[in-house]
């Protein structure tokens, strides 16, 4: 019982700091489903045991089911919508573009410094208690963090629906069949209409795995309550890729939050009041998390596999085949036809800023003609850590850096441990 009163206690405290009502419905949801459902021993560490219940005080599981939780834990355009359609394209995989979007739309304005540590740790809570919810295929969860908030089960307001094809399919979607494959997301949320969230449990139930994709977790440490959660199954793709090439992607496409790098790139005179967190923050969070991948934790044995992005770009087959392996899963022929089409060829019709259509090789190596060698350097000189621990190589001038037949990604085999 001591475990269960602590999780009301720390969700009490949370919504009466932040005053926010959807924190509040669920609080008081906890408040009538307690006790826990599930057994606190049943992990064989204690210190798990407690995190476990402390942050889950409310959800009722199946056990009986073994699927694999697949967590692509990337950073804003490192490739990730490129890797979730590895998973999105599966046909017994139901895949999440983001759901985690909803939680910091939501709690961000309630919060009132957002780089504090204690509106850090209540959105971390939030976005852990999401994904364990959404891993147990419970969508009713998400309506907690969709404003306005969904009636009868119903939203159109789910962000990216489009980006996941099972939201675009049968159950869910009568409108659209199994042949409709190219879909495109707009297509998708014009012709399906408002979202049923109880047919895509439905779906999700219905598949064999789930796979999320986020950018808003920093770190794999932050996730370590629920790879040792002993009710899932959770195993964690960390996607990296050279900050260069980051830098160089962001600044294309989001040019106003960027415009003082553009700026720097274009006068060849860095601006006084350049956010330099906007990369170092990026370099940071690789470093940390990745550093904790490689020590091989024994709570990560057999649960971390660390990609990067050129190596998928250079080698999608294989290494698509590799990550398959890694989570235990047969690969799909959707799987294999769509990196067939997508990553060969000159079929660059990148229609929209999230667009994966591409010549895959040729586009991890872009940043190095977009990008001044000023940048670069001083780039490499904040990031040099985190350059060196995942082998990508320093250009020392500018030569070498518009010279493709010099290679700036060392060979290495970040192979998973088990
Ligand atoms: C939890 O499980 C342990 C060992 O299986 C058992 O001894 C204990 O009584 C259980 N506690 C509750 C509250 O069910
Ligand atoms: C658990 O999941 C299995 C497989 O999906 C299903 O057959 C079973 O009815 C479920 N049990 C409960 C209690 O929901
Ligand atoms: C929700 O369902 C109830 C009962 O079927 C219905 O009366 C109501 O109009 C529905 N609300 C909306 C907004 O669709
Ligand atoms: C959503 O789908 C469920 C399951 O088919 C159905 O019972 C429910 O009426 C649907 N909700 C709405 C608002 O259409
Ligand atoms: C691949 O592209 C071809 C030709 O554009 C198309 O006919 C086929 O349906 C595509 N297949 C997949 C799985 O994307
Ligand atoms: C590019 O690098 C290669 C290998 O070091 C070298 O042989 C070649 O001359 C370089 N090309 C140019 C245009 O500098």
């Amino acid at each position: 019982m001591q475990c269960s009163w602590k999780a009301v206690l720390l969700l009490a405290l949370a919504s009466i700091a932040i005053q926010y009502t959807a924190i509040r419905t669920f609080t008081a949801k906890s408040f009538h489903s307690c006790p826990i459902p599930v057994n606190c021993s049943l992990s064989q560490d204690a210190d798990a045991a407690e995190r476990l219940c402390d942050e889950s005080p409310t959800f009722a599981y199946n056990l009986s089911t073994r699927k694999t939780h697949v967590l692509i834990l990337a950073t804003t355009r490192s490739g990730s919508s490129f890797v979730g359609q590895l998973f999105n394209q599966h046909f017994d995989v139901f895949y999440l573009f983001e759901p985690l979007y909803h939680v910091q739309y939501t709690l961000i304005p309630k919060l009132t410094q957002s780089k504090s540590t204690t509106d850090r740790r209540v959105m971390l809570g939030a976005s852990r208690d999401l994904l364990r919810s959404l891993y147990d295929c419970d969508l009713y969860f998400l309506e907690n963090y969709i404003k306005p908030q969904p009636v009868n089960h119903t939203t159109d307001r789910l962000f990216r629906r489009g980006a996941s094809k099972a939201l675009c399919s049968p159950p869910v979607c009568e409108a659209l069949g199994a042949v409709d494959l190219h879909l495109e997301e707009g297509d998708c949320v014009k012709k399906c209409g408002t979202l049923n969230l109880t047919l895509a449990t439905e779906s999700c139930r219905e598949h064999g795995h789930v796979a999320i994709k986020t950018v808003r977790v920093p770190e794999v440490s932050d996730l370590r309550a629920l790879v040792e959660d002993p009710r899932l199954n959770l195993k964690v793709i960390q996607l990296v890729r050279d900050p260069r090439g980051i830098l160089a992607s962001r600044s294309e496409t989001f040019r106003d939050t960027y415009r003082l790098w553009r700026i720097w790139d274009g006068t060849g005179r860095k601006p006084y009041n350049l956010d330099v967190t906007q990369l170092t923050m990026v370099c940071e969070d690789f470093w940390n998390s990745v550093s904790t991948g490689l020590n091989r934790p024994p709570w990560l044995k057999g649960k971390y596999m660390l990609v990067r992005y050129e190596d998928l770009a250079r080698n999608p087959m294989k290494k698509t085949e590799e990550i398959y392996d890694f989570l235990g899963i047969p690969m799909d022929g959707n799987v294999e036809r769509w990196i067939q089409n997508n990553t060969r060829g000159d079929r660059s019709s990148s229609k929209h800023k999230y667009g994966t259509v591409r010549n895959s090789a040729a586009t991890a190596e872009k940043w190095r003609f977009r990008l001044s060698y000023e940048i670069v350097a001083f780039t490499q000189r904040a990031c040099q850590q985190v350059l060196a621990q995942l082998g990508y190589r320093a250009a020392r001038s500018e030569e070498e850096l518009k010279n493709l037949s010099i290679s700036l990604v060392e060979e290495r085999d970040f192979l998973p441990f088990s």
